[in-house]
């Protein structure tokens, strides 16, 4: 395997950080997540989410605590939710989501199940989406399936052909918010209150956006729902052109060209880039326990 070391920028440590695909993703070695970080490791490490937009530190042993401190430096935290039947004051550690199809005594400890999910960015049809996302895997399936897929969305822009390229530009997406990520409909809404996109509730983010700290400008899709129901809408087209031109990009998004799979093992830490990365999770057995504890880094400001 071929070695690229990278020194980030002046006032940052170099550290060890080794490209995973051609597009997407890094493994950044020699780094203790449990430890309190120097400033300037903080600093490389932040340059390297930047510029791979995916980092993996591998054996990493964290408990909840050094989740939540390192998740910390990069921003403000969501509060991750808790299960109906779960008392808000069990929860140590709120801003921790549970991702796991275990049962204890019958109930859930954890959200998603053993259900695959497709390509989506986190929380996009909400008003001010995720920054980042981070998950550290306690347990995963022994036979490596239940992977989770990375999409560069900088490089998706590119690999559009110049003229869908142009029409795109300047475009605004309605991302309904509507539904769940498993197709469950919110709210005490119906499918039939629904079928007009445009007015549906959900805030609208343009589809190219300029990602604030980097300045490149990448495809900013969110999710789609296959059959009639679409998640998102181009304000101001007809829905027939608007699913058209939506199913033109996302046949190109589906070809995987610029997407990573990683494959996990017990103890890896992993933080996207939720302005600039699509991702989506593998199927796996419902035999097979796995379990990912999570947190989701506030942006502050909107999509532009
Ligand atoms: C998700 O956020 O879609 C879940 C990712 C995973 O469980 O690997």
């Amino acid at each position: 395997m071929s070695v690229n070391v990278e020194s980030a920028h002046d006032d940052a440590a170099t550290i060890d950080v080794r490209p995973l695909s051609e597009t997407i993703g890094a493994e950044i070695r020699d780094v203790d997540l449990s430890t309190e970080l120097a400033p300037s490791t903080l600093d490389a490490v932040h340059r390297a989410w930047l510029d791979h937009s995916v980092v993996v530190l591998r054996n990493q042993h964290l408990e909840d605590a050094d989740l939540v401190r390192f998740s910390k430096h990069f921003g403000e935290l969501d509060f991750g939710p808790n299960m109906a039947w779960q008392p808000e004051s069990d929860r140590e550690h709120p801003e921790v989501f549970v991702i796991s199809n275990v049962l204890e005594n019958g109930k859930p400890i954890g959200f998603l199940g053993d259900t695959e999910v497709d390509w989506h960015t986190d929380l996009c049809h909400t008003v001010l989406p995720p920054k980042a996302s981070t998950l550290h895997a306690r347990e995963i399936p022994s036979d490596g399936s239940g992977n989770t897929g990375y999409m560069n969305m900088y490089a998706l822009l590119e690999a559009l052909p110049d003229d869908l390229r142009r029409r795109v530009d300047g475009l605004q997406l309605k991302h309904e918010d509507a539904h769940t990520l498993q197709g469950e409909v919110r709210f005490g809404l119906s499918e039939a209150d629904l079928t007009d996109l445009e007015n549906a509730p959900g805030p609208v983010h343009p589809l190219v956006r300029t990602h604030p700290e980097t300045g490149r400008k990448c495809l900013y899709l969110g999710r789609q729902w296959n059959g009639e129901h679409r998640a998102t809408f181009v304000m101001g087209m007809t829905r027939a052109d608007s699913d058209a031109l939506l199913d033109e990009i996302w046949a190109i998004a589906r070809r995987e060209e610029s997407v990573w799979y990683h494959k996990w093992q017990v103890g890896d830490f992993v933080m996207w880039d939720n302005r600039c990365v699509m991702h989506r999770r593998g199927p796996f057995s419902s035999a097979m326990r796995r379990i990912m504890h999570r947190t989701q880094i506030r942006d502050t400001e909107k999509p532009v």
